[in-house]
């Protein structure tokens, strides 16, 4: 049961968080792109999307755990709190920045006027991307290294 478990965390890990990760990475360049604004329309889909799909992550994170019984190993708080710092960042941060910045683009699309603030916040976006690529490259090494742990290898 704990192998299913831990196979759904990984494999929702893989699958959410990796597409999450080049999308988020790519949109700020896209958006800047004038010119057809689909690209940056479904990187910003895809991240918005992802992030929901990617709700499984912790809820079979914390399935594996009860299972295994390590929920208050240190090692697994640890990665619990940048897991919540992750989700804050990318659902209050990059897809609203997104959102904002996609507003702006198809509205100079549509030849309406720019938001003055966009271009900003899409500087900010790039930042925004880098420290949440950062948390959750932080929470895997933590998973496989599992500092102080005793079970596994
Ligand atoms: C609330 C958040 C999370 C909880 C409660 C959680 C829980 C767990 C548990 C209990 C294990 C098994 C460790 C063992 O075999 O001793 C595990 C493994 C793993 N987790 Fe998580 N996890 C969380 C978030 C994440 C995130 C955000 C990622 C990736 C971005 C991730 C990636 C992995 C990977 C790759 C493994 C396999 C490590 C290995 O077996 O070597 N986890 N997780």
């Amino acid at each position: 049961m704990t192998e299913l478990l831990l196979s759904v965390h990984v494999l929702a890990a893989i699958l959410a968080i990796g597409p999450i990760a080049v999308a988020a990475s790519l949109f700020p360049r896209h958006a800047r792109q004038p010119g057809p604004t689909g690209a940056a329309a479904l990187l910003h889909r895809i991240c918005g999307g992802y992030a929901v799909a990617a709700v499984t992550v912790p809820v079979f994170g914390f399935a594996t755990a009860l299972h295994m019984g390590v929920l208050t190993d240190a090692w697994l708080l640890v990665s619990i709190v940048l897991t919540a710092l992750a989700a804050a960042v990318l659902g209050l941060l990059v897809v609203p920045g997104q959102r904002r910045v996609m507003a702006s683009v198809e509205a100079v699309a549509g030849g309406g006027a720019a938001d003055p603030g966009a271009a900003a916040v899409n500087g900010r976006l790039a930042m925004a991307t880098g420290l949440f690529n950062l948390l959750w490259a932080v929470v895997v090494v933590l998973m496989i290294v599992r500092p102080g742990s005793t079970t596994g290898a």
